[in-house]
């Protein structure tokens, strides 16, 4: 059975101080990690500081981006060697607001999905739709046009650990949510993906979170469709004692 894994993305809140007061104030609080796997994605300058207070916790520290290459002349950009080397476990990579805001591609996100691995932390792939898809039929389409080219030289090995996250962009930092039904269709379209270009084996293993508007009233209904292994929350993350209610309705 695939162990539930629920994500916090702070996107651009918290500073470092506020940080990691969160872990310290929710780190008793959670449930242990065999049954339910928690990330928090924060920014990339508190994420150091996460980690050592995540030390000798379950909790896992999670990146919002990761560059393409280890080191060199990149303004600005944030090594995954680095990342790896400050605790970090996870990364978020091809989020929609990076892909619409950032006018990040499927070939630069493959690029980044192969540095990641290669510093060994886990990808967590980001795949999106836009409701013109959804309400056209094509919503689908456009995911596996997304995973097709992001995955296109991600091996069977590889695959076994990576998470890939469904957040249809109608639904992201909206106030509509994605019904549970739609939510668990493009999970359990994606989780066909990669039997499909994989095997059945590999893809009753690896974890699809759901990501948009995601709340302490539709994580339960959610979390109980058999194609939704998790959940990547944002905006009701930012309260602690919300985020720990959420995680144990999951376990
Ligand atoms: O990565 C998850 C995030 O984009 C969802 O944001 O505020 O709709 O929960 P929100």
């Amino acid at each position: 059975m695939r162990k539930p894994f629920v994500v916090a993305n702070w996107k651009m809140h918290k500073n470092v101080a506020e940080s990691v007061a969160f872990i310290n104030q929710i780190k008793d609080q959670l449930p242990a990690k065999e049954e339910v796997e928690v990330g928090i994605a924060g920014t990339t300058l508190a994420l150091h500081a996460m980690a050592a207070a995540a030390d000798q916790t379950d909790i896992q520290i999670v990146a919002q981006n990761a560059f393409t290459e280890f080191e060199g002349a990149y303004t600005g950009e944030i090594s995954p060697k680095a990342l790896a080397d400050s605790g970090v476990d996870y990364v978020l990579l091809g989020h929609i607001e990076r892909r619409t805001m950032f006018n990040e591609n499927n070939t630069m996100v493959n690029k980044k999905v192969v540095a990641t691995l290669q510093a060994g932390m886990t990808p967590i792939i980001c795949t999106d739709e836009t409701m013109m898809q959804e309400e056209h039929g094509g919503s689908i389409h456009y995911v596996f046009a997304q995973l097709k080219d992001v995955l296109c030289d991600v091996s069977f090995d590889q695959i076994k650990n990576i998470i890939i996250s469904y957040e249809p962009s109608w639904a992201v930092g909206a106030g509509q949510f994605a019904n549970p039904l739609l939510a668990e269709e493009g999970c359990r379209q994606i989780r066909q993906t990669i039997a499909d270009r994989y095997s059945y084996e590999v893809a009753d293993k690896i974890r699809i979170l759901y990501g948009g508007s995601v709340n302490p009233d539709n994580i339960a209904e959610l979390m109980s469709k058999r194609d939704i292994d998790g959940v990547l929350i944002g905006r009701a993350s930012l309260d602690a004692d919300n985020f720990v209610s959420m995680v144990k309705t999951v376990q």
